[in-house]
């Protein structure tokens, strides 16, 4: 294998008062959330599985997507035309004709570029190479031209996603003594980070101590930023980093026995070329009508230059995508529609807060074709202050079904019988056109990174201070029963009313019971899991039917009959 084997996962440490990624990654292996693919071999970078909680929490999410945008989409509200939403599932193959990635551009132009350090040999992508300029203050001029001056042409680079990722990279050994190294004769340094030019007041009181710390995304086509002028994130020479290459990001295989490289396929990169390439069999096999959309979810592989942040950018991760077409007239508003209602739906599955984001595209990041993106972005730990993309809303033109028409010759312009002239006869003459495309779509991997991110809470005034505050439809165990004590008529309380729990909720997520350790523990062992209720069976229950229903979130608890406990707990789930 020519890749490194992952050792540990990566790590980062997040400015201050965000929340430990350490700490939520533990938290994922230590309750069988996420563990490393192939952990007993030392890992494969890029890549992750999931342990029961997770894979159930994954199933949850998956089912929740397919829910509200393919059986009920958006909730059985109107689109943009007066009518229900309409959409179909289809489900596509891994491996698709090499044509498709012909047609659809990922063969000619999938690329990330790359640069290398000569000396390391560590690669990493040149798009994620950031500036770190040091500013010193300017009031003490003597200060500044003895020493201060120097550090006026004084860099250093990270490799880092975004700005928030520099500044968590910035407070790492060995960035940290590295710039402790720059700035020698200045420590001890307080210091500002901006990603722009304003130079943020300083809060140190020492006149020639550095003003502040701008962090600039290298853009490495200027000349001006050239790459043999910047030092080596590694190293910190200048001069030994390679011109950035191209590098394809598409996973090579070989179909069948013969092994040539005349049976050479990818495994796809995204699963939207498996919906573009079936339009014409849906249209022609179902009594679907032009708006309509084809939704599906599944794997897809990208041979990620530096997959990093735990699951974020993994080298095989699932993807929830749903292609909505539409008459060219009518994209605009549609693509409004479904911008909006992605947004509402990721809040609607916990991720309400601050942290999640509607981010429109500029007109010059926009592809030639397209009238519009959005991206759905969230405040990851190793992302803030700046935010990751969740999903991407993207209005595609008819761009993708052109591809197709033209390399594989097969006509799949849609005739739509409700447009045209009308005819004496009142019905209408009909317009063939091919539909544009509106595409929302979601990375199922990140959405559980992000609710299990937004989930995680540390409450110091718990026993057991960490705890998951996951949406109920989104948790993987969705109650517990408890008997207070392990005798006196209370475990044969608890089975009864598992048996109706389990009978009631066992298809969506699992039901939990336990009678070992105190009750302080087992609710704790919960909160950790993200198990919304538990229901304790005490002595109480004996004498007058009723059980305590305790609420993770705020540790509450209330006595409930026992003959409403799964219709009380059937509207808290929402189930
Ligand atoms: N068909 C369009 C498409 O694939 P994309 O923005 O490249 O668009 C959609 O991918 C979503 O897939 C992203 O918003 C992200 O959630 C997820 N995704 C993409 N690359 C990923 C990776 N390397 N690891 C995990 N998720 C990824």
């Amino acid at each position: 294998m020519s890749d490194q084997p992952a050792k540990k996962p990566e790590t980062t440490t997040p400015p201050t008062g965000a929340k430990s990624m350490d700490a939520i990654m533990a938290l994922c292996k230590r309750r069988g959330f996420i563990f490393q693919a192939s952990d007993i071999y030392g890992g494969i970078n890029g890549f992750w599985d999931y342990g029961p909680l997770g894979a159930q929490m994954k199933k949850n999410l998956r089912e929740a997507w397919w829910r509200d945008m393919i059986l009920n989409p958006c909730w059985g509200r109107k689109g943009p035309n007066g009518e229900r939403v309409r959409c179909v599932p289809v489900e596509t193959r891994i491996i698709q004709h090499p044509k498709v990635w012909e047609a659809s551009g990922h063969v000619g132009g999938f690329n990330d570029p790359m640069v290398d350090d000569k000396e390391t040999k560590q690669r990493f992508r040149a798009d994620h190479l950031y500036k770190v300029v040091f500013f010193p203050r300017t009031e003490d001029m003597a200060q500044v031209d003895r020493t201060a001056a120097l550090l006026l042409d004084v860099q250093m680079t990270i490799v880092a996603s975004t700005v928030g990722d520099a500044i968590a990279q910035l407070s790492v050994e060995p960035a940290r003594s590295q710039w402790r190294r720059i700035t020698r004769g200045f420590a001890p340094v307080s210091w500002i980070i901006t990603n722009d030019q304003a130079e943020a007041p300083c809060d140190g009181t020492d006149s020639h101590r550095i003003q502040s710390i701008a962090i600039y995304r290298v853009d490495y086509t200027q000349p001006a930023n050239a790459i043999d002028r910047l030092p080596s994130p590694f190293t910190g020479k200048k001069g030994s980093l390679t011109p950035p290459r191209q590098f394809n990001l598409m996973f090579k295989t070989i179909v069948g026995a013969t092994g040539t490289e005349d049976d050479a396929a990818y495994l796809r990169p995204e699963t939207a070329q498996g919906i573009f390439v079936q339009f014409k069999n849906v249209v022609d096999t179902t009594r679907v009508k032009i708006p309509f959309g084809i939704g599906n979810t599944g794997t897809s592989f990208r041979n990620e230059v530096t997959p990093r942040n735990f699951t974020f950018r993994s080298r095989e991760f699932e993807q929830a995508e749903l292609e909505f077409f539409c008459h060219p007239d009518e994209s605009p508003a549609w693509y409004a529609f479904w911008r909006d209602f992605r947004m509402e739906w990721w809040k609607s599955i916990g991720l309400a807060g601050d942290n999640l984001i509607l981010r429109e595209h500029d007109k010059d990041e926009l592809s030639h074709y397209s009238v519009g993106t959005s991206d759905v972005e969230y405040r990851f730990p190793f992302t803030a202050p700046g935010f990751g993309e969740l999903e991407g809303i993207a209005h595609r033109g008819n761009y993708d079904l052109t591809q197709h028409q033209e390399h594989s010759k097969v006509k799949l312009e849609y005739f739509d019988q409700e447009r045209g002239d009308l005819l004496p006869n009142g019905s209408r003459r009909g317009e063939r056109y091919l539909p544009h495309c509106i595409e929302p779509a979601a990375g199922l991997d990140r959405g559980v990174l992000a609710l299990l991110c937004e989930a995680y809470t540390l409450d110091p005034s718990r026993p057991s201070p960490e705890l998951l505050k996951l949406h109920p439809r989104i948790a993987p165990i969705k109650a517990a029963v408890f008997p207070l004590v392990n005798k006196d008529g209370m475990p044969e309380v608890a089975e009864k009313v598992y048996d109706d729990l389990f009978a009631a909720f066992g298809r969506d997520g699992f039901i939990e019971t336990d009678a070992k350790q105190s009750i302080g523990k087992r609710y704790a062992r919960m909160d950790e899991a993200g198990c919304p209720f538990c229901l304790t069976i005490d002595g109480e229950t004996l004498t007058n039917q009723t059980v305590t229903l305790r609420d993770r979130d705020t540790g509450t608890q209330e006595r409930v009959a026992l003959d409403q406990v799964v219709g009380v707990l059937r509207q808290r789930l929402g189930l």
